[in-house]
């Protein structure tokens, strides 16, 4: 990815699933730095350490599955996982702030200071997903949904595990 920057094939180059070894690994022995480390994040999963480890290196983090992946096939799915649109905490807020729980969702990654990539085939969703941004969330109201650490992980990475690679899920992660 540098030799491709360098050859300007790429503007901005960065990292994904990198946990806090890894990205010690590659800025100890690169010549540019990753820009940006996209990873699962949301509520139940903030990974505070990791967060905090890439702002101080000045990388970007960008949270996927912000919205807890509803949709992803049901082989990746664990029995009687919790569904984070529901929970009621951000229900409530979201009541409270007369928007849905995924702008709730979505208006705390941003206060946080992640990027985030919701995704959505829905027109009406799309632009609600949009409009997140304009949602002010008080210090009480992050303060409340940063209680739902349960450190759960929607994509846990044994979808990747695959015949011919070295793939192993639990080393991906911290
Ligand atoms: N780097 C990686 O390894 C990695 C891994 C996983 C995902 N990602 C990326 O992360 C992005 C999003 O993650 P994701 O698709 O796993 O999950 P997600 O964005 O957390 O959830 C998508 C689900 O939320 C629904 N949804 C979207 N907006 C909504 C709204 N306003 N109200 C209610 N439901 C809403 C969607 O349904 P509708 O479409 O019907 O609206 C869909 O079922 C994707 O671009 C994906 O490629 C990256």
């Amino acid at each position: 990815m540098q030799e491709a920057q360098r050859a300007g094939l790429a503007t901005h180059i960065g990292v994904s699933n990198f946990n806090i070894s890894k990205i010690k690994n590659i800025i100890n022995d690169c010549k540019i730095a990753p820009e940006l480390n996209q990873v699962e994040m949301h509520p139940f999963l903030p990974q505070q350490e990791l967060f905090d480890f890439c702002m101080t290196h000045r990388i970007n983090v960008t949270a996927y599955s912000p919205l807890g992946s509803g949709d992803r096939p049901d082989r990746m799915k664990k029995d009687n996982e919790p569904i984070l649109m529901e929970h009621s905490i951000i229900k409530t807020i979201a009541e409270n702030h007369r928007c849905t729980p995924a702008q709730i969702l979505l208006a705390w990654a941003l206060t946080r200071g992640t990027g985030v990539i919701p995704k959505s085939t829905n027109k009406e969703r799309i632009k609600q997903n949009y409009d997140a941004s304009l949602i002010k969330l008080s210090q009480a109201d992050m303060a409340e949904i940063d209680q739902l650490d349960y450190e759960f992980r929607f994509v846990n990475g044994e979808a990747w595990e695959m015949e011919g690679n070295n793939y192993v899920a639990e080393k991906f992660w911290d």
